[in-house]
């Protein structure tokens, strides 16, 4: 499927767009991948995948990397339907596994960057060799806080507009849309 494609009958009453279809998403998959992988040659690195909207983001980038690397997961939560309650919470990982490594933080979405950067400071402060982030979507509008660290590596930018699919979920409903599509509100 591709961008801009009719939305699947299916879907239709709470899709109404496809922004991203998922031929578009494997393409720059595998270009993201290749960079990350010539950037981290030799340094086995360890993907911190930010459960729950990285999950399918996550494990098609790390069976595109080339090169050998390890896999943890970290839960964060900071949102309630569309709105942003303002309030991240960060559990699900022991923190000691990431000393001395070189990490690569996986988010989903960046909205206001509210969740990456608590993530952020909270990896950077473990004793690691280094950290990077890389987002599958960053939304380009006022709401970004001018505290978020730098986003290393982006698949897309994006509008400002609620998107499902792909891992990312409307209040846990949609998240297994092989595109990413704009939610119907
Ligand atoms: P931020 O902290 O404002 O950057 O929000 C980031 C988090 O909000 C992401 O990890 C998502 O869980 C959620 N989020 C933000 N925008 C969207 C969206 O358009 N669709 C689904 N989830 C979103």
């Amino acid at each position: 499927m591709n961008s801009g494609d009719p939305v699947p009958e299916a879907w239709r009453s709470q899709v109404s767009e496809v922004m991203i279809g998922s031929a578009d998403i494997a393409t720059r998959l595998n270009d993201l991948a290749a960079d990350i992988s010539a950037d981290y040659m030799a340094l086995n690195p360890v993907l911190v995948v930010v459960l729950k909207g990285s999950f399918i983001f996550a494990s098609d980038l790390s069976r595109a990397l080339t090169i050998p690397h390890e896999v943890e997961f970290m839960r964060a939560k900071s949102y309630q339907g569309v709105s942003t309650t303002g309030v991240v919470q960060i559990e699900g990982i022991d923190l000691t596994k990431l000393i001395d490594r070189h990490v690569i933080i996986i988010e989903d979405i960046i909205d206001t960057g509210l969740t990456l950067n608590r993530i952020y400071a909270k990896v950077q402060s473990a004793g690691v060799a280094s950290v990077k982030t890389c987002v599958l979507l960053e939304k380009m509008g006022q709401q970004r806080r001018r505290d978020v660290p730098f986003f290393d590596y982006v698949a897309f930018h994006v509008p400002e507009k609620f998107v499902v699919g792909y891992g990312l979920d409307m209040d846990q409903t949609l998240r297994h849309l092989p595109f990413i599509g704009v939610y119907k509100n």
